[in-house]
């Protein structure tokens, strides 16, 4: 048994579409949420700042007493998921893989489209996926410039955030795609205007259940769980402002009364940041 908590984090709000799948495969576990709301959003960002940023909330994650940790974040995980776990060996680093596998599988028209930020597409991460799990299946790689922001500015109903969905699914269902992957996890929190988009005919996958199970899976497998009867409790901690996050958790029903705080962490190598 290890009552100790799990790490989790993302540029900003979007890891907690993976957090309560988390919650929801492993409540007994208590969780530490950060959110580098200082530097949202990774998407536009080299991957050498990203990964710098990734290494630090993981150690400050580690310094805070965590067991594991998930990055959850296409973004991060393209950029720095190798280099987490080479830097810090013997700590399970679960990280998010783009849903190529079971989307080829479900396809009939044998066209998937992907949403991701631009660092999604570009790192090794997404291309080893796509080569082992793509094959005789066409891949329409769209990127989603700024939606990421539109959903942490907390309004999934604003027009022009509908808008700019509106343009990169038309461009995706244009090209005949009967399965789309959201592969960055903020677009979770617009599921319901991406199936009114897509309709019936188009199944939308989430990757974050999966995620959970894996954790889970994994947690089990080294005897990592916590006990049954230990207090599940979340804290929640950004690099930004408190309130922001504190508001998105109570107005998108995932808290009540949730725990936030505003942590500053040292800025690393300051040449990237
Ligand atoms: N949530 C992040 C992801 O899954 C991206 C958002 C950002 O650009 O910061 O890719």
């Amino acid at each position: 048994m290890d009552e100790r908590p799990i790490g989790i984090f993302d540029s900003g709000v979007g890891g907690l579409s993976v957090w309560r799948e988390m919650v929801r495969a492993l409540p007994h576990e208590e969780m530490l949420y950060f959110a580098d709301q200082a530097h949202v959003p990774y998407g536009p960002r080299p991957a050498a700042q990203i990964r710098s940023f990734c290494e630090t909330i993981t150690r400050w994650l580690l310094g805070q007493g965590c067991k594991a940790v998930v990055v959850a974040c296409n973004t991060a995980s393209a950029a720095a998921l190798k280099h987490l776990r080479d830097t810090f060996p013997g700590v399970p680093v679960i990280g998010m893989e783009p849903a190529v596998k079971p989307a080829a599988a479900l396809t009939r028209a044998g066209v998937v489209g992907i949403l991701a930020t631009p660092t999604t597409f570009q790192g090794r991460l997404f291309q080893a996926t796509a080569g082992r799990h793509a094959s005789g299946v066409r891949l329409v790689n769209q990127v989603c410039d700024g939606l990421a922001e539109h959903v942490e500015r907390g309004d999934p109903d604003d027009p022009r955030t509908l808008a700019l969905l509106d343009r990169y699914l038309g461009a995706v269902l244009d090209q005949g795609a009967d399965v789309v992957v959201l592969a960055c996890t903020h677009y979770p929190f617009l599921m319901e205007a991406i199936r009114r988009r897509c309709g019936p005919g188009v199944t939308v996958i989430d990757p974050a259940p999966a995620i959970a199970r894996h954790l889970a899976h994994t947690l089990r497998a080294r005897r990592m769980l916590a006990s049954l009867d230990s207090p599940a409790q979340s804290r929640f901690c950004t690099s930004g402002d408190a309130a922001p996050l504190e508001q998105f958790l109570v107005s998108h029903g995932l808290a009540l009364a949730p725990q936030v705080a505003s942590v500053a962490l040292p800025e690393g190598d300051s040449a990237l940041a």
